[in-house]
């Protein structure tokens, strides 16, 4: 055991850990583009972008000057009562690449934190409209929107946090519409899906604060897709109800549906919207939730408790931004959507030529993602085979994670096709590894 190993056990507790029983990690002393370099040397390559994460791989050149850049300038400042550079030119830059009027940047530290806010914006706009009764939220089945007690109460279907449920507050949950190549029943799952959500908004006249969807993508419950048309028919149904819409786009946002933001490709407009993850390429914690307008406007008074009176202390960190900011440029100057429809293509490539290899389940490419399952059954953390398969692909050089049965691939936007390549032989491979798994004859 090396050194570093010995005291990150006697010292570090890590996220979604059982320390008791969970192998030693490997140390990462360097980064540069997908790679990852432990303390020995090794090289790990990043096919799900660390946690989703760093849109334009490790280390970026251009966006290690930027952070260079304003390190000598400013490095903090506190954000009520003061305003600064980074964080005003990184909302507008955010306003003009968002539609319509989704204008009005909240600046907070990660994901959770920013669905925390999208809920208390929205709960508080009708309370500030003097519609008091209007306190339910409503979510997807399965959804997952973070690890606070809000995010957490609109996320409990997700199965997660049944240790925390008498704590969370509750929730409304409606039918999924998950989709995959070749899949025959999509129509009737959606009809069914928007059949219960109108049920439930007729049921609950005047008392809905909000829908809360991540759109085009459940990520967490195991990169489960759903259709752009399906996504816009349950937005306009619930807009035209009177009820906001908030997007939860902290893991799809930048890139990961294709478009730069799923509402985009859906053709919509939410009241709300969360971005984090890829916000600052993974490089500092950032996050925003983006009101519209005429949500915005509902907080404007002369009592000052209609404002929304919410803070956190690193709320709009000008490093955070000034990253942030690059991170967006870059988008635009270096053709980042192009790239990601040569990724498209070849994960289409790939699965079509693994399905001739070993009988896989719903099979599913959307933009730069790629998802396969090896069995039938619902993914589920405690899937053993997941497991397996994560610490092989490691020992391969590959951070890979499956969740439960469904492995996949979210790789930043600078891979290389020779790594893409090493990547899908190694996923061969370890299917291999796989007793049970049916062959193709
Ligand atoms: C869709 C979605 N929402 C919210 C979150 C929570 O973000 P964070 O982990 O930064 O708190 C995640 C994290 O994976 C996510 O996938």
């Amino acid at each position: 055991m090396s050194n570093m190993i010995a005291e990150d056990r006697r010292y570090c507790w890590h996220p979604m850990t059982q320390h008791k029983t969970e192998p030693d990690p490997p140390v990462i002393v360097s980064a540069s583009g997908a790679s990852l370099y432990d303390e020995n040397g090794n090289e790990i390559l990043d096919m799900i972008s660390s946690w989703w994460t760093c849109v334009h791989g490790h280390s970026n050149p251009e966006i290690n000057n930027a952070l260079k850049a304003q390190v000598d300038k400013l490095e903090h400042v506190m954000f009520a009562g003061f305003t600064h550079p980074p964080a005003i030119n990184l909302a507008k830059k955010l306003a003009h690449a968002l539609p319509g009027s989704l204008n009005r940047v909240f600046y907070s530290d990660n994901g959770s934190t920013a669905i925390e806010i999208a809920l208390k914006i929205a709960y508080q706009y009708w309370r500030n409209k003097g519609e008091t009764k209007r306190t339910k939220f409503i979510a997807f089945e399965k959804a997952y929107h973070g690890e606070t007690v809000g995010a957490m109460s609109v996320g409990k279907s997700c199965g997660f946090f049944k240790d925390f449920g008498d704590l969370l507050f509750d929730v409304d949950t409606i039918p999924y519409a998950e989709t995959w190549e070749g899949d025959h029943d999509i129509e009737a799952k959606e009809k069914y899906a928007l059949e219960k959500i109108k049920k439930i908004i007729e049921d609950n006249k005047n008392h809905v604060a909000a829908l809360i969807v991540e759109p085009l993508m459940q990520g967490a419950a195991g990169i489960r897709f759903s259709r752009p048309q399906f996504m816009k028919a349950v937005t306009d149904l619930t807009q035209e109800n009177g009820i906001l819409v908030i997007y939860d786009e902290v893991a799809v946002g930048f890139g990961r549906t294709g478009t730069l933001f799923a509402c985009e490709k859906i053709g919509v407009v939410p009241d709300l919207i969360c971005l984090s993850k890829g916000l600052t390429s993974g490089y500092l914690p950032l996050s925003v939730t983006v009101a519209t307008d005429s949500v915005y406007d509902v907080f404007l008074s002369d009592d000052p408790n209609r404002a929304f009176l919410h803070s956190h202390t690193f709320t709009a960190n000008p490093l955070a931004c000034a990253v942030a900011l690059k991170s967006l440029e870059m988008f635009e100057d270096n053709n980042i959507l192009q790239t990601i429809e040569h990724i498209e293509k070849r994960h289409i490539e790939f699965l079509n030529d693994l399905k001739t290899q070993y009988k896989i389940y719903m099979p599913r490419v959307m933009g730069p993602v790629m998802a396969f399952n090896i069995a039938k059954e619902d993914g589920n953390y405690k899937n053993n085979i997941g497991e397996f398969l994560r610490n092989w692909f490691l020992k391969k050089g590959l951070n890979i994670r499956p969740l439960g049965n469904t492995i996949y691939l979210m790789p930043p936007y600078c891979i290389t096709d020779e790594q893409l390549t090493r990547a899908y032989n190694l996923i061969r491979e370890g299917l291999s590894q796989i007793e049970d798994i049916s062959k193709v004859a």
